[in-house]
């Protein structure tokens, strides 16, 4: 069942994502493949919330150097984007988490849609490495906030526990 949820104040957006939490705990400790579970998590996260784009990109490709899309929820995206470029490059840079509440502020972002306004990008740690970032991008501006950050911190937390 798809659904979609409107936040009338930010203790909705909270509980949605208390709700959420013990869900995507128990489906990534039941499984250790990380692309299977980035798969599952974009899926449970897209349908919850009603983002426009959900997904993942991956460090991988020529000497590690590139982000590579991977599990995601939405319209098809850029398949690869260099260290340091656009929002997700800068998130893997940085090594923190980037809140872009207009996208069109953004020097450097890669538009794979006219439609996203508002974007979030969570870096993914193993080991020490940022292995992958969870990107998510809204139709509106100004969606992302400090408790989303809270919340997708702790979800990259669980996914990084698998390989
Ligand atoms: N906007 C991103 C590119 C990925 S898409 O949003 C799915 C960026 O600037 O890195």
């Amino acid at each position: 069942m798809y659904f979609c949820t409107i936040f009338d104040d930010m203790e909705t957006k909270r509980e949605t994502y208390e709700a959420l939490m013990p869900q995507i705990e128990a489906l990534v400790n039941g499984e250790t493949d990380s692309i299977a579970n980035m798969a599952n998590v974009a899926a449970v996260l897209h349908a919850a919330f009603g983002f426009w784009w959900t997904g993942f990109y991956r460090v991988t490709g020529e000497g590690l150097q590139e982000l590579v899309l991977g599990p995601f929820q939405g319209p098809m995206a850029c398949t690869r984007i260099p260290y340091g470029k656009g929002v997700c490059g800068t998130a893997w840079q940085r090594g923190e988490t980037v809140i872009v509440p207009d996208v069109h502020a953004f020097a450097g972002h890669i538009a794979c849609s006219s439609e996203s306004k508002s974007e979030i990008v969570v870096p993914i740690w193993q080991d020490g490495e940022v292995i992958a970032v969870l990107d998510i991008d809204s139709k509106d501006y100004n969606t992302f906030d400090e408790t989303d950050k809270i919340y997708l911190e702790q979800i990259a937390k669980i996914i990084s526990k698998t390989r």
